[in-house]
C-alpha cells in the first residue's frame, strides 16, 4: 500500500465518507449555468445582475448559494449537516492532494469553541497560499467529486472551481477577492477559498513576512506559521499559528468568552451551541364579560 493509499484509506475510516470517484468535467467557456447545471432549467446564478469582469456570481436569492445549481435556500435544520459535510469532503480532497489549506474567520472561531462550525454561520472560510491556489488552478480547475456520505442515498457531487483572476494579486480586484470555490452541486451551497499573498510592497517598507488579501485582511507570516494540526467536523484541519490573537483582532476578546452568542448558548458539558428556546410570550387572557357577543364563525 503506497502512503497516498494509505492516507485515503485512513482519511475515509475516519470520516465514514467514500470519495468513490473524480474525474474532470469537460467544461468549456466559462463554467457558465448551461455548462454545469444539473437539475435546474433556469439559471438563478445572479450572473446578469453583475458587472462583466466579476467571475463567481451569487445567487438571485441568497447570497451564499451559487445558482447554477439551487432554486432557493435548504431549510435551516438541514443547512448545518450540509456544511459539515461540505467541509469535511473539502478538508479530506485538499489533504489527498496534497493541497495546504488552513480555515480562517467563522469556521476558525467555531474551532476555537468546539472544533466546529458555528450553528448560525452560514458560510466556511479558508485560505491558501499562492502555491496552493496556482496548483488548484492547473490541475484540479473544474474537478468533480463524488462522495459516498453517511444517511445521503445517492451521495453528492463536489466541485472544485477556480477563479482566472487569481492571478491578479491585488486588491483593486475588488470583484474577484474569492480565488476558488468548493461547490457542493446538490444545494450550490460553498466554501470560499482566499489567497495569502506576500505584500512586497509592505516588505519592501521593512515589514517583514507582511502578507495580504484582495479582501483586505493583512496578517504577518508568523500569524498564520507554521500552521498548526488540529480537527474539525472530524477531520484534520490547518489552524495558523496565532489563532488566539487573530480571532481577537477579527472579532474582539469577548467573541473567546462570552457564552451567549447569537440566540446560542454554549454548553460547556455537551460542547455545543444550544439555541435559546425563546418562548412565544402567552395570550392574554380575555376578561369575562358578563355579556360577551357570541363567537361568529369567520372562514377568511
Ligand atoms: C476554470 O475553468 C472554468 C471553466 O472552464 C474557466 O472559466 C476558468 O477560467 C478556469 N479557471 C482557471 C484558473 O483557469
Ligand atoms: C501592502 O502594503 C502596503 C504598505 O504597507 C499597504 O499600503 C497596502 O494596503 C498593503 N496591501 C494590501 C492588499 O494589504
Ligand atoms: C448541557 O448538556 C448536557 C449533556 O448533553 C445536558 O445534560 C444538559 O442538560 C445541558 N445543559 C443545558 C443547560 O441545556
Amino acid at each position: 500500500m503506497t502512503l497516498h493509499t494509505a492516507a485515503r484509506t485512513c482519511l475515509a475510516i475516519l470520516l465514514l465518507i467514500l470519495p468513490v470517484c473524480r474525474h474532470t468535467a469537460f467544461v468549456r467557456g466559462d463554467a457558465d449555468f448551461l455548462d454545469v447545471r444539473t437539475s435546474l432549467n433556469r439559471d438563478r446564478s445572479g450572473k446578469g445582475g453583475d458587472p462583466k469582469d466579476k467571475y463567481f456570481h451569487e445567487s438571485t436569492f441568497h447570497p451564499h448559494y451559487d445558482g447554477r445549481f439551487a432554486a432557493a435556500q435548504i431549510g435551516k435544520e438541514e443547512r448545518l449537516p450540509h456544511l459539515t459535510a461540505l467541509m469535511q469532503t473539502f478538508l479530506a480532497t485538499m489533504a489527498d492532494i496534497g493541497a495546504e489549506t488552513w480555515i480562517m474567520h467563522g469556521s476558525l472561531l467555531g474551532w476555537w469553541w468546539n472544533q466546529k462550525i458555528l450553528p448560525w454561520d452560514s458560510d466556511i472560510d479558508v485560505q491558501v497560499s499562492e502555491t496552493t491556489i496556482a496548483f488548484l488552478a492547473k490541475y484540479y480547475n473544474m474537478t468533480e467529486y463524488h462522495f459516498r456520505l453517511p444517511g445521503v442515498e445517492n451521495g453528492r457531487t463536489y466541485l472544485m472551481e477556480v477563479n482566472p483572476h487569481y492571478t491578479i494579486r491585488g486588491v483593486e480586484d475588488k470583484l474577484n477577492v474569492i480565488d476558488a470555490r468548493w461547490i457542493d452541486t446538490e444545494t450550490g451551497l460553498f466554501i470560499d477559498i482566499s489567497t495569502v499573498r506576500a505584500n512586497y510592497t509592505a516588505r519592501a517598507e521593512g515589514v517583514q513576512g507582511a502578507l495580504m488579501c484582495k479582501d483586505k485582511h493583512k496578517y504577518l507570516e508568523q500569524d498564520i506559521f507554521p500552521l498548526r494540526d488540529s480537527f474539525f467536523e472530524g477531520i484534520h484541519v490547518k489552524i495558523p499559528f496565532e489563532y488566539a490573537t487573530l480571532l481577537e483582532e477579527e472579532y474582539g476578546k469577548k467573541a473567546l468568552t462570552l457564552t451567549t452568542f447569537e440566540q446560542h448558548k454554549f454548553n460547556h458539558t455537551s460542547k455545543l451551541w444550544e439555541p435559546i428556546l425563546t418562548s412565544v410570550p402567552p395570550r392574554r387572557k380575555r376578561p369575562n364579560r358578563p355579556f360577551r357577543k357570541p363567537p361568529t364563525f369567520n372562514p377568511s
